[in-house]
């Protein structure tokens, strides 16, 4: 039995196909219209809305249309309606991104597709993908990283794994919500150019390539206009890419029935607040709101449920067990290619002997607050002290709320591990988070280097920390991200050296706020509480006046693509990480293929061991027609070498690498020219380049 589950969970993490994805036919949008032909008024502007314990839609059962249930991710199957369920605890967004390897998000959404499917989900609030503009932001954690390409390819193999199940995704939040701090009101402002090269290409590309089932729209106003209510936002941009699902609103996010009528929202969540029989019915007989744009919103939402089957077949599979094995170890999978080594002095991998662990969250599985905390089956969670204590004798693991006074104790201890970062109320939806770890816990990590030991630091976060303090002073600082019910076997493997960290950076690690090239544009706007004071929660009517502007002036050079632009170095690149090997990178030649240019390289294990490395292809023009960054990452491969080892590693580079948005011709334009294509292990450490010219 095991190796067939091994066989299974290997199978789910080979790159899913997106063609395996359920797409709307015309045949289910026939059908869908025929049913709509045959509904009341009453029951359309049911269908709208969402309705019992917040998650179920309304069915229609003389139509032989059920209710849906949805549930939240995206680190796994969260609750039954409002009641939590104990399921597979996966590790989040920026874990899945940090594996800079498609093919672990592949296998999560597998495993969350057969959690579903187990308990009768119909729809998965999942994954989300907005991008990290600063470490500031309390929901980077669910996110995939400051790279539109990265988020891109994460996403769209996270939402295949699922739908292939049957299980339909909702990628979210649509748009622009790179901020907790009085989401409701602070409203995201960027240019069109930027929007489109930035914060759209997720969402972009989980429609044309996933096919993604559902959208759900943000909470932020953008440019001004509430997400849930901006018709150029759903009906000039979404449906323009060729969207045929449909479109929700996030939870209690909605204002005015108007509004949420003639902007292209297709279902009003948790419930019918803005839009119901009563609101409509007026608006509809007084010839302002056709009763037509009701139907497309019910059709968008039927011809989505149809195809996925829900009118068919149930959306329970009881053969799948609700505790099931094969779930279990794609989430180890995906844990164990996450973590980041930044910073080892030889002190890793730990060779054995006497640990001391201390630290918040040393023997507790820690997660990131808010809609997708998890409910784990406790049974199966593994703390960084289990996971270490089940290596046998390798370690003799003390386990202390702090650093013993008395000498004895620490007299035979060769490394201290300090398991810091953050949880469920540090890091947190719907509020921004700390820029450095909780005073106690620099205290600890002082008083550990103190000693004299060895001083490992591993940080659970969602994003950047501040390292001024402390970073040089310790020996080794990895970061364990949320990764989930299975993070402490996997960070365990990788520290006693059972599996080398192959981890890679998400997001530009600057070292400090200043240097962060959307600080100025970040905080200025919404964190000067002087100027601002924040909404009380709850809705707000339109009073777009009153809404202070998140003005995102980085524009596209967000992250690594500012460092040239901005002349601004950061402490760690994006794409950065060490592994217990080294790698040497050769021969790399490019060739002109059909549809693009296939890049070619040797790379050689030139190390002490067995390790994967994550190597980036970036794209860099030479004389650009517009102003554009130095460079973009267009290209990943993620390739295992036993010591010793070699391979030819070929990777393609659709012509779409070459493209940048144009405002005037509102659409993606191939930007002609000299280009170097870069081998790199960061977006700072180029190994080889070639140069090119692209006709
Ligand atoms: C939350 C979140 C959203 C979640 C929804 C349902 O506030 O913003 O991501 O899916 O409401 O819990």
């Amino acid at each position: 039995m095991k190796r067939t589950l091994i066989t299974l969970a290997a199978l789910a993490l080979a790159l899913v196909s997106v063609k395996a994805q359920p797409v709307v036919t015309q045949a289910d949008k026939d059908r869908a219209a025929a049913l709509v032909k045959q509904m009341t008024l009453e029951e359309k502007c049911k269908l709208i809305s969402g309705q019992r314990e917040e998650f179920y839609t309304f069915p229609v059962e003389r139509l032989g249309i059920p209710e849906v249930l949805m549930a939240d991710g995206p680190q796994g199957v969260r609750a039954i309606g409002r009641t939590p369920t104990n399921s597979t605890y996966y590790p989040c967004g920026i874990a899945l991104a940090a594996a800079f390897n498609p093919s672990v998000a592949a296998g999560v959404g597998t495993g969350i597709g057969y959690d579903a499917k187990a308990r009768g989900v119909g729809i998965m609030l999942c994954p989300g993908v907005n991008i990290y503009r600063s470490p500031l932001c309390g929901r980077n954690f669910e996110y995939m990283g400051e790279d539109p390409y990265l988020a891109s390819e994460t996403a769209t193999q996270y939402i295949a794994g699922m739908q292939k199940q049957g299980v339909m995704a909702t990628i979210k939040h649509f748009a622009l919500n790179n901020q907790e701090y009085d989401r409701h009101a602070v409203s995201s402002g960027a240019d069109e150019r930027t929007m489109n090269e930035i914060y759209f290409p997720a969402f972009r590309k989980a429609v044309e390539q996933a096919r993604v089932g559902a959208v759900m729209t943000s909470y932020n106003p953008i440019n001004g206009q509430h997400a849930a209510e901006n018709s150029w936002l759903i009906n000039d941009n979404l449906r323009k890419w060729g969207f045929e699902g449909f479109v929700m609103s996030d939870w209690v996010s909605t204002y005015t029935p108007i509004g949420c009528a003639m902007s292209g929202l297709d279902m009003e969540m948790p419930n019918g607040y803005a839009m119901n029989y009563k609101t409509l019915k007026p608006l509809i007989d007084n010839g302002v709101v056709p009763e037509s744009v009701i139907d497309e919103k019910c059709i968008h939402i039927l011809q989505s449920f149809i195809a996925y089957g829900f009118l068919d077949k149930p959306m329970k599979d009881s053969s799948i067990p609700e505790d099931y094995d094969v779930s279990r170890q794609l989430a180890y999978q995906a844990a164990v290619e996450a973590p980041v080594l930044l910073k080892n002095d030889g002190v890793l991998p730990i060779k054995g002997g006497k640990i001391l662990l201390v630290g918040p969250n040393a023997d507790y599985v820690t997660f990131g607050g808010g809609s997708g905390a998890m409910h784990p089956l406790k049974k199966y969670e593994v703390t960084l002290y289990q996971g270490l204590c089940n290596l046998g004798k390798k370690y003799n693991v003390i386990l202390r709320n702090g650093i013993p006074g008395n000498e004895a104790e620490l007299k035979s201890v060769n490394t201290i591990i300090v398991a810091a970062g953050f949880n469920k109320n540090t890091e947190k939806e719907n509020s921004d988070r700390k820029y450095a770890l909780d005073k106690d816990q620099e205290n600890l990590i002082d008083e550990a280097v103190a000693t004299g030991k060895k001083v490992v630091v591993v940080v659970y976060s969602g994003g950047e920390v501040d390292l001024s303090k402390w970073g040089d002073k310790v020996n080794a600082i990895m970061m364990a991200w949320y990764t989930g019910q299975e993070g402490g076997r996997a960070l365990a493997d990788i520290l006693s050296g059972k599996v080398s960290p192959s981890g890679r950076l998400p997001f530009t690690f600057w070292g400090s706020l200043e240097k962060n090239p959307t600080t100025p544009f970040y905080h200025k706007a919404v964190l000067d509480e002087s100027v601002y004071t924040k909404h009380e929660p709850g809705r707000y009517a339109s009073r777009h006046a009153k809404y202070p502007f998140a003005d995102y002036g980085e524009g596209v050079f967000v992250g690594y693509r500012g460092i040239k632009h901005f002349g601004v170095e950061p402490l760690y690149p994006f794409g950065y990480g060490l592994t217990y090997s080294s790698f040497a990178y050769s021969d790399a030649s490019v060739a002109k293929v059909a549809d693009g240019y296939e890049v070619c390289f040797t790379l050689a294990n030139t190390g002490q061991c067995e390790a994967t490395e994550a190597v980036q292809i970036y794209v860099a023009p030479q004389s650009p027609s517009i102003i554009r960054p130095e460079r973009e990452l267009k290209g990943l491969a993620k390739v295992k070498l036993a010591k010793g080892a070699k391979q030819v590693v070929k990777v393609l580079l659709p012509m779409d690498s070459f493209k940048y948005y144009d405002i005037f011709s509102h659409d993606w334009v191939l930007d002609p020219g000299a280009y170097n294509i870069e081998v790199a292990a960061s977006a700072t450490d180029i190994k080889l380049s070639t140069a090119i010219t692209v006709e």
